[in-house]
């Protein structure tokens, strides 16, 4: 008989998302969301939105600040249960930007150099256009993750590198001072690693796309989302199988379907055999519709009282904050940090 572990025995997770788009879009919701409400269980959760890495881009502060929250009401619509779980703002716990600073001292330049991030946003915008923001990015983020020694980050595969910066940089900090962090693993359910464009099935789906029609935003209207999945990208045969190296666009729809159904992609197959792209479409638009409408609902629905978006955030930070400041005295301490003292009486 398995019996249920006691919260303080379940190993911790931690991830974050960025509030940099009005809605989050199916590869944030099938690739982590998704995954952050179905691990509470089991796990000590950790979820917070990272909008301090989303002004190392030009953005405008009313905007941000709206995302910030609606960001949270998707994590609450999507089943994170802040009873469950911390839920918390990263710009509230400076815990996040001093443990990043120590981080930054540790990294070598040309490690920092070579992120595949930094080096595809500087290479579109220009190294003189890009801040010194988006080069220490990574170390914001290994600062977010070893701040609660979580034993696994769920996020979605173009999250890796960073991971393996993150572990990098415990090691070392553990190696040249005191075991003070624990290696973070990454968990990043193959199926739903990578939810590709939908007019670009080769490239991941992500808010930067070429063309918004490539995009599913989760709140955007049922009916363009439906008509999106209509003139998704296939190829020129007529069957419906998954190869996603002959059949990327088709491959794509099979792991959406199969994702928010629930049904197998064999099982899939074998339901469309023979029937063409056009039924399967419809039927996946139909999926996807009804997953979506009562999201939106939902989401905006927890739009409408802010005060209980702002209390889940004050109980998230307050949960957080415990941890990351006995993570960060140890540091400072193992740095060489003097501690600070009262003024005498
Ligand atoms: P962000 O905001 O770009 O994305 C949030 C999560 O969604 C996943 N994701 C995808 N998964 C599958 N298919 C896709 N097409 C797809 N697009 C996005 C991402 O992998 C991510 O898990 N740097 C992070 C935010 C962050 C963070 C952290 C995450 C900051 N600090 C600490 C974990 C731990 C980011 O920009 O995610």
């Amino acid at each position: 008989m398995s019996v249920s572990p006691t919260p303080a025995a379940r190993p911790r997770i931690l991830s974050g998302i960025q509030p940099t788009s009005d809605t989050i879009h199916l590869g944030n919701y099938l690739g982590a969301v998704r995954q952050w409400a179905a691990l509470q269980d089991e796990f000590e959760p950790f979820f917070f939105i990272a909008n301090m890495h989303a002004i190392t881009v030009e953005h405008d502060p009313k905007a941000l600040r709206e995302r910030s929250l609606r960001s949270v009401a998707q994590l609450l619509a999507a089943g994170v249960d802040p009873e469950k779980s911390a839920i918390f703002m990263q710009s509230h716990l400076p815990e996040h930007a001093q443990l990043a600073w120590v981080l930054q001292c540790l990294t070598g330049f040309g490690e920092a150099r070579r992120m595949t991030q930094f080096k595809d946003k500087s290479a579109k915008l220009g190294e003189g256009n890009v801040g010194v923001g988006l080069f220490t990015y990574p170390m914001l983020m290994a600062a977010d993750i070893l701040l609660y020694r979580p034993a696994y980050v769920p996020v979605g595969e173009d999250q890796r590198q960073h991971l393996e910066l993150t572990r990098d940089l415990a090691q070392r900090f553990n190696h040249r001072f005191k075991k003070t962090f624990r290696l973070p693993e990454p968990y990043i359910p193959q199926a739903t690693a990578k939810i590709m464009d939908l007019q670009e099935p080769t490239a991941k789906m992500s808010k930067s796309a070429s063309s918004p029609s490539g995009l599913i935003d989760v709140l955007d209207e049922p009916r363009a989302t439906a008509k999106k999945i209509m003139s998704a990208v296939t190829d020129s045969g007529a069957e419906v199988v998954f190869d996603e190296e002959k059949k990327p666009g088709v491959s794509n729809l099979l792991t959406i379907y199969s994702a928010l159904s629930g049904r197998s992609i064999p099982e899939l197959e074998e339901q469309y055999a023979g029937r063409g792209y056009g039924d399967f479409k419809k039927d996946l638009a139909e999926v996807v519709v009804e997953f979506v409408t009562p999201f939106r609902d939902r989401t905006f629905a927890l739009l409408e009282d802010r005060d209980h978006l702002d209390q889940v955030l004050a109980r998230g930070a307050e949960k957080a904050g415990a941890v990351a400041r006995a993570t960060l005295r140890d540091v400072y301490d193992r740095v060489g940090f003097v501690p600070p003292v009262p003024v005498a009486q």
